[in-house]
């Protein structure tokens, strides 16, 4: 019997990839994302339609999938980000980044819990970032929400470990598979922002690194490969060693040489 997961998130970017890694090592692949109709894919993903911000979608999702084979593991890969400064991204785009990305996953997993703590256990892997263990210029709503999946992940490990299910946080680095359509600027970021000169150059920086990125079919191999032991790690962080370095300088170096280096890194023309 081939292992089943459902996945988040996977019609584009990371998500895309790590079913199509898991797909070729043999599991039963069922795909959520709001773009997808009822349909199985060429390579035998079941595709169905999922909105994680909506409780009505993820309960239909889940039911749908449940029909067809209950989850060995669940993979969230849902996700969006806003650009923009604190002061001008408005309260609506910061709720609907945490919406998507935070509450998305507390929406799915209080829908698998139950199932998979009646099949005696389960994988949990949810998708953070370099952005859950440190800020980046722009990108407040995002990192919050993925401080936010950070925390939240830490006591659902306590709590489900009893029922022997496992959480796992993959914290990427840019890689370059995200698509811009799930990038929108901040309504407010127009050219006679307070903010414009420094904006400009730290979302240059933000696409160039993106684009430049890591391969996203290594990191679906990866997670493929990770589900696949009997015990997963708790952490899993798959990124470049600039960007590795840049979480040590974080957490070792104290506030103000870690904004020296973010500030020179990202915001070289503004204020
Ligand atoms: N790419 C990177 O460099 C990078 C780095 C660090 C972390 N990550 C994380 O990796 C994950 C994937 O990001 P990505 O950049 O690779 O992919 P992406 O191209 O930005 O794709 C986002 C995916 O999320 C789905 N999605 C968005 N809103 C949704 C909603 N309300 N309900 C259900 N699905 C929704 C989209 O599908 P539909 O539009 O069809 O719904 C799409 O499949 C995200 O959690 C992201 O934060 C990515």
């Amino acid at each position: 019997m081939p292992k089943t997961v459902w996945i988040t998130g996977a019609s584009s970017g990371l998500g895309l990839h790590t079913a199509m890694a898991l797909r070729q090592d043999g599991w039963q692949v069922i795909a959520g994302a709001r773009s997808f109709g009822e349909e199985t894919a060429e390579d035998g993903t079941v595709r169905l339609p999922l909105d994680v911000t909506r409780e009505d979608s993820v309960k239909e999702f889940c039911r749908k999938a449940a029909a067809i084979a209950l989850p060995d593991a669940l993979v969230q890969c849902a996700g969006m980000l806003v650009l923009g400064s604190c002061e001008e991204t408005e309260t609506e785009e910061f709720r609907r980044v945490i919406d998507t990305n935070y509450l998305g996953m507390v929406r799915m997993n209080r829908e698998v819990l139950p199932l998979m703590r009646k099949r005696g256990g389960g994988k949990i892997v949810l998708f953070s970032s370099i952005n859950g263990l440190l800020g980046i210029p722009f990108q407040s709503a995002y990192t919050a929400s993925k401080h936010a999946i950070e925390g939240y992940a830490e006591c659902l490990a306590l709590e489900v470990k009893p029922f022997g299910i496992q959480v796992m946080l993959v914290e990427p680095g840019d890689h370059r598979s995200g698509s811009d359509k799930y990038r929108p600027h901040a309504a407010a970021m127009t050219d006679d922002s307070p903010y414009a000169a420094a904006y400009e150059s730290a979302t240059r920086q933000i696409h160039h690194d993106e684009t430049n990125g890591s391969d996203p079919d290594a990191l679906g191999r990866k997670i493929a490969r990770i589900l696949d032991r009997k015990r997963i790690p708790f952490r899993k962080r798959i990124a470049s060693v600039d960007q590795h370095m840049g979480v040590y300088i974080h957490r070792f170096c104290g506030a103000r040489i870690n904004s020296a280096v973010l500030r020179k890194y990202y915001i070289r023309q503004g204020k």
